[in-house]
């Protein structure tokens, strides 16, 4: 296996094996450090492909994308990295595409969703618990909303709202009241050390403290990236962009991601065939993909023991259809 510093990508011979299927363009939205990227394109040259493929990697964190041009060196002529949130994928596309006289045909989309490890590691970030940082959680630091102005700003039922819905955290209400609490007492919660004093103070047991720091945090990440809804927006363009027999894989971390990626790609996959009964040779619309994993593929054992982060890897691929 090949040794990345900043991300190791998670289940790599899955996404070649399912995804690079012929020329064309392939378009990677979560580029992190390029290491599906890399694969991509080292599988694209190997099966031949070379002429007429081109790689768009998106990343909204630059230092995403500046590490991803140094690991993707030697592939520029192949590739076009951009600045951008993979809600925009359409429009990405489009204007790559426009540049450099191609259609906006997609062959192939990866979205390998949440954080890097090197954002989890970058302790001024704010995204790890483990470590002393400001609360910000933006991948991109151009946007505005932090981590701090949620924790310090929202009302008590605000924040129990926002944990219980994007943390799935049994103490939600208790969590809020602490944090309201300790906003009365000291002025603000100041980092992410203070934060997560506060959540250890209400949960008992390592094993549900790490469980809830890790909901609670979540909770705030997705919050201040909108990452549910552009993920949607994300699913549903980025199928329109896909080229006939085109496919899309996505690969989620966390129940909720799933569940929206589950029921987009239903949704887009079903064909309606009129009430019971009724027997009809052609349906009244048909769907415009099919289901190429029916169940999520998840990481084996040995994938696992090497890369920890594939635990709770799901991973399901639709493919274009018309
Ligand atoms: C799990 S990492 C991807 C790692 C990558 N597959 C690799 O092999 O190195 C997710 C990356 O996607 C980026 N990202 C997450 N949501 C995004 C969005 N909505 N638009 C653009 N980039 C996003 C993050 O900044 C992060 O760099």
């Amino acid at each position: 296996m090949a040794q990345y510093k900043f991300h190791e990508p998670v289940l790599p011979a899955e996404i070649i094996d399912l995804l690079v299927r012929r020329p064309g363009i392939y378009v990677d939205g979560t580029l992190g450090g390029g290491g599906h990227s890399q694969a991509i394109l080292r599988a694209i040259l190997e099966a031949g492909y070379g002429e007429g493929s081109l790689l768009i990697g998106i990343d909204q964190d630059d230092a995403a994308l500046h590490e991803a041009a140094e690991s993707l060196r030697g592939y520029d002529a192949m590739t076009v990295l951009v600045k951008g949130n993979f809600k925009g994928i359409e429009g990405i596309v489009k204007s790559v595409c426009g540049a450099k006289g191609l259609k906006p045909k997609v062959a192939g989309i990866l979205l390998d969703l949440g954080v890097s490890s090197f954002q989890i590691d970058s302790a001024e970030r704010g995204f790890s618990y483990f470590r002393e940082g400001p609360l910000d959680m933006r991948m991109d630091r151009e946007t505005t909303l932090c981590a701090g102005d949620i924790v310090n700003t929202y009302e008590e039922k605000e924040l129990a709202r926002l944990f219980y819905r994007y943390g799935e955290e049994p103490r939600s209400r208790s969590i809020a009241r602490a944090i309201v609490a300790y906003r009365l007492k000291n002025g603000s919660v100041l980092g992410t050390q203070d934060l997560a004093g506060i959540i250890r103070d209400n949960a008992t047991g390592r094993d549900k403290i790490i469980k809830t720091l890790s909901r609670v945090f979540q909770a705030l990440r997705i919050e201040v990236n909108g990452e549910l809804d552009v993920l949607r927006h994300a699913l549903y363009d980025g199928i329109d962009c896909l080229d006939n027999h085109g496919r899309m894989a996505v690969i989620s971390y966390h129940s909720l991601e799933d569940r929206i990626v589950k029921t987009v790609f239903a949704e887009k996959a079903w064909s309606d065939w009129g009430p019971k009964g009724v027997g009809l040779r052609e349906p009244l619309a048909r769907g415009t993909v099919s289901l190429i994993t029916r169940k999520p593929l998840v990481a084996t054992q040995q994938e696992i023991a090497a890369n920890p982060r594939a635990r709770s890897a799901k991973l399901r691929v639709i493919e274009k259809i018309s």
